[in-house]
């Protein structure tokens, strides 16, 4: 049967009915890609599976929560929606709500958005507003505009969102036949923490898995609230999409990694762009830098001397599509080469690179 995206696939586990008319783009149905040249390269005896959300319509995991959150929006009667966004939430707002014939207003950090979101939020024809602030100052600004305009929120304080993006867990748990040992993940809003967390609950309760995984999250180390327990008035990372002072689902997020024995921890830049190059070079898969840092997690946890055990599944998650911040990608390779259109002059280059 045609693939149709996450709510007819798993409507049963979502707030639909036979009358709900469904916003999709068919999202979802992402690859676990086993990566066993990382597993050799770091040495270990357990299984590294990266869940590449990159693959979905609009390029990250926002899709999942997004059908779902249009959906629901469109049922309610609404003719705008708005949210504010460190870029990936803005595009799939904007891709949604046009395929839905609604508007979509984007409030975004100016300067602090990766080139190919931004094009995206452009293209979608959404309103694209640009604020002298950061993503959390955007955040505020949006939950009184909403209230004030009858706007429909379409953040992951939208409980809709969080049920859309839990069924990333349960693709997990029907590609492995159980739940993964450790879930590794970046942390930014710390919504996506709440969701899978919620999604990985709900399909033990139905009896599809046995266990539950610890549930690891990252934040980056210059925008760590949660690791330091204090908000962060002017987080910095390289990592845009996750450059969140205050999270909105902070104490889910805490409350994800106590339930699960899990716990979460901040990487560093450095650690960042040293994963974000390891995925492109050792097994092919672009992701963008914020979402590199579940496996500078995972990195990070082994090299602390903690222990996996052997043959354990881990999963970490790629958020989001590589092609979505060029110029990281640009800046963090080696340069390219230049030469004349000349046989001789390229088999020299040859000679010395290969
Ligand atoms: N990875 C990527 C690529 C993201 O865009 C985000 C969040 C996260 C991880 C963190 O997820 O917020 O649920 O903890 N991006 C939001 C946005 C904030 O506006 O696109 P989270």
């Amino acid at each position: 049967m045609r693939y149709l995206g996450i709510i007819e696939k798993y409507r049963q586990f979502l707030p639909v009915n036979s009358n709900t008319k469904i916003i999709s783009l068919n999202e979802g149905n992402t690859p676990l890609i086993k990566a066993d040249n990382i597993k050799d390269f770091l040495k270990v005896k357990f299984n590294i599976f990266l869940k590449y959300e990159g693959l979905n319509p609009t390029g990250s995991f926002k899709d999942r929560g997004m059908t779902m959150a249009i959906t629901k929006a469109v049922e309610d009667g609404a003719k705008a929606v708005i949210c504010a966004s460190t870029g990936n939430t803005s595009a799939s707002s904007a891709a949604y709500s046009a395929r839905a014939g609604i508007k979509s207003v984007v409030l975004i950090p100016d300067g602090n958005i990766a080139l190919g979101k931004l094009s995206q939020a452009m293209l979608y024809n959404a309103i694209v507003i640009a604020i002298k602030g950061n993503f959390d100052e955007a955040l505020s600004l949006v939950k009184d505009i909403s209230k004030r305009m009858s706007l429909v929120l379409v953040n992951s304080i939208n409980p809709f969102r969080i049920e859309g993006q839990k069924t990333g867990a349960f693709e997990i748990v029907d590609d492995l036949g159980e739940a993964p040992d450790y879930h590794f993940m970046p942390v930014g809003n710390a919504g996506n923490i709440t969701a899978y967390w919620k999604g990985y609950k709900e399909y033990r309760e139905k009896g599809f898995s046995k266990k539950l995984p610890k549930m690891m999250g990252y934040e980056a180390s210059g925008a760590a609230p949660i690791v330091l327990g204090k908000i962060v008035k002017n987080p910095e990372t390289i990592a845009t999409a996750i450059r969140i002072g205050n999270p909105a689902s902070w104490d889910k997020a805490v409350k994800a990694k106590e339930e699960s024995g899990g716990q979460i921890d901040c990487v560093t830049d450095e650690e960042i762009l040293k994963a974000y190059k390891m995925l492109a070079s050792l097994e092919g898969v672009f992701c963008e830098p914020a979402s590199s840092s579940s496996l500078a997690g995972l990195i990070k946890y082994i090299n602390s001397g903690k222990m996996i055990p052997d043959n354990s599944n881990v999963v970490c998650i790629l958020t989001g599509n590589g092609l979505k911040d060029p110029n990281n990608a640009i800046n963090n390779s080696p340069d390219i080469i230049k030469t004349e259109p000349n046989i001789l002059d390229l088999e020299t280059i040859l000679v010395r690179k290969l």
